[in-house]
């Protein structure tokens, strides 16, 4: 995932080392998140968010139109294939997979952090297959916050549309070899928005993105922010995995002790949206179509989903991964059909019922939530 993507100040040969490890980080992220339960306890909350069923829909099911409007590019659904791998030769045949279901389906992709590729670039062919087998879809380029210099080569590595720029500082602090100095990180993000052509997306990892983030965020001139919420995939719980295997006992104890640490998706979401006008990516613990509908429904332009993908392109084949889709795309059509919803456009102004943990949070932030009640326009 994220690697811990230091710019190493020391020599050659420590480079070449760090980007060893980095490379094989790369796998045992897969193996960890495939093998063991690596999923938050907490919800994603939501489970707290409801629609109103409609018994009279009064629209034709085939006939809804789920496409969607991406950072100005077109999708077939508002859902993306989130990104997470490359930077080990093995990833190669994941990508591909991956990226022929995004083909496949007319669906956004993203590719994993691009550092190992452009520190040892023999590697740069495991994300380049993106591009190579999705030649019309959106595709997102992926580096870490502290790679000003790295931004266009990503970009350019993948022929991207949009470029990802990931935070992910729980991870760091639980990582056996983690970098926790973050001093500086917003200008280095600005360095980059003004660097690239591309919009400019920050990804969280999994632990959220708050309403004083996004409005930071959006000074410095970002176009859209993917919350990486808590919920799904916990990158706490995966270097608990690791720092257990590598017998560091304080690092696997934070690890299981910020296992459940972030803010839940949907929550995310409401923050950024209440506190910016910035699109929205709607990641983390994404797991049926309805879950698709109801971040829409709460302003989401998207919802990414990573885990359940990984496994059927790891496990599988191609159209494991198209089936996959398939049952989100699905889930969603049917939840503007019982929504009465012909278009994307449509989902966005059904009023919700907002309730549990996810009413009393927004309460105790002094977020007023009405507006979903009404249609989140
Ligand atoms: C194996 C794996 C590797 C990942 N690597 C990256 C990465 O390099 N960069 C990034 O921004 N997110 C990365 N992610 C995070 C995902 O994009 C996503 O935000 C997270 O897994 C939550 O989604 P999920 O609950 O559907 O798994 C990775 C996820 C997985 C499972």
């Amino acid at each position: 995932m994220a690697d811990n993507e230091r710019s190493s100040k020391q020599g050659t040969s420590d480079n070449d080392y760090d980007a060893l490890l980095t490379k094989q980080r790369k796998m045992e992220h897969i193996e960890i998140c495939l093998d063991e339960d690596v999923q938050y306890s907490i919800p994603t909350m939501f489970n707290d968010i409801e629609f109103i069923h409609n018994a009279l829909p009064e629209i034709d099911k085939d006939a809804i139109d789920l496409t969607t409007n991406f950072l100005g590019l077109r999708a077939s659904a508002p859902i993306i294939i989130a990104g997470m791998t490359g930077g080990h030769p093995d990833t190669l045949a994941i990508n591909k997979r991956l990226a022929q279901a995004a083909e496949l389906l007319r669906l956004p992709i993203g590719v994993g952090s691009q550092r190992s590729a452009i520190e040892n670039p023999d590697l740069a062919d495991t994300f380049r297959i993106v591009r190579d087998e999705a030649p019309s879809v959106p595709i997102i380029a992926n580096i870490g916050a502290t790679h000003v210099d790295s931004a266009l080569q990503a970009i350019e590595m993948i022929d991207a549309d949009v470029l990802a720029i990931h935070l992910n500082p729980l991870q760091e602090a639980v990582q056996p070899e983690g970098d926790c100095n973050s001093i500086g990180v917003l200008d280095k993000i600005a360095d980059i928005v003004d660097s690239v052509e591309v919009p400019v997306i920050i990804k969280e990892t999994g632990a959220g993105i708050s309403a004083g983030v996004a409005t930071q965020l959006d000074s410095i001139g970002i176009d859209a922010i993917d919350c990486g919420g808590a919920g799904g995939t916990s990158w706490s719980a995966v270097e608990y995995y690791r720092a257990l295997k590598e017998e560091d006992e304080i690092q696997s104890y934070l690890g299981k002790i910020f296992w459940d640490w972030g803010i839940p998706t949907a929550l995310s979401v409401i923050m950024i949206l209440d506190s910016t006008d910035l699109d929205v990516v709607a990641t983390g613990g994404i797991r049926t179509g309805i879950d698709v509908a109801k971040a829409v429904g709460i302003g989401a332009m998207a919802a990414g989903v990573a885990i359940p993908l990984l496994r059927a392109a790891v496990h599988g084949t191609t159209e494991d991964v198209v089936y996959e889709l398939n049952k989100l795309i699905e889930g969603l059509r049917v939840t503007m059909y019982l929504t009465g919803c012909n278009t994307i456009d449509d989902l966005v102004s059904r009023p919700l019922i907002i309730k549990g943990e996810l009413a009393e949070s927004l309460n105790s932030l002094g977020i007023d939530y009405t507006r979903l009640a009404g249609g989140a326009e």
